[in-house]
């Protein structure tokens, strides 16, 4: 995905963000200039989520973008730093944390501050999602959730 903006006159044109490497930029930039995701456009993967009350949710996450990105667009995820792995406001439990390669170092320090930290705990921003993830199975952590 390319970004052309255009301010004062001045058309500027970057290279691809990658996700990834980039999530805040990525974020920034999806949030100013990508209308909001609709499943029709996107590959995607069915997932199921346990929100901070219990309540079950079976919900729809593309492809090739962190699972914060799919949590936010459905459920009340507070995610503040956008992806930067900078908050832990992201935190989820996997049902199954083998599906993702192990926490990098820095996702493992952001970890720290989180509350009811568990083995299976992970940063959702730190996790791309491929179609290897249909139907998983994700828990909210607690305080995560949007004031
Ligand atoms: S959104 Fe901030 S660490 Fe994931």
């Amino acid at each position: 995905m390319g970004v052309t903006a255009g301010i004062g006159g001045i058309v500027a044109t970057t290279v691809p963000l990658c996700p990834r490497c980039h999530p805040l930029l990525f974020s920034i930039s999806r949030s100013l200039f990508v209308p909001p995701m609709s499943d029709s456009d996107l590959d995607a993967v069915t997932i199921t989520v346990t929100d901070h009350d219990a309540k079950v949710h079976t919900i729809s996450v593309p492809t090739d973008f962190p699972l914060m990105q799919g949590l936010i667009e459905h459920l009340p995820l507070k995610a503040e730093c956008g992806g930067a792995c900078a908050c832990a406001t992201c935190h989820v439990y996997l049902a199954d944390p083998s599906l993702f390669s192990a926490p990098s170092e820095d996702e493992i320090d952001m970890l720290d501050m989180a509350f009811s930290v568990n083995t299976n705990s992970r940063l959702s921003c730190q996790l791309m999602i491929s179609p290897a993830h249909a139907g998983m199975v994700v828990t909210l952590a607690p305080g995560t959730e949007k004031d």
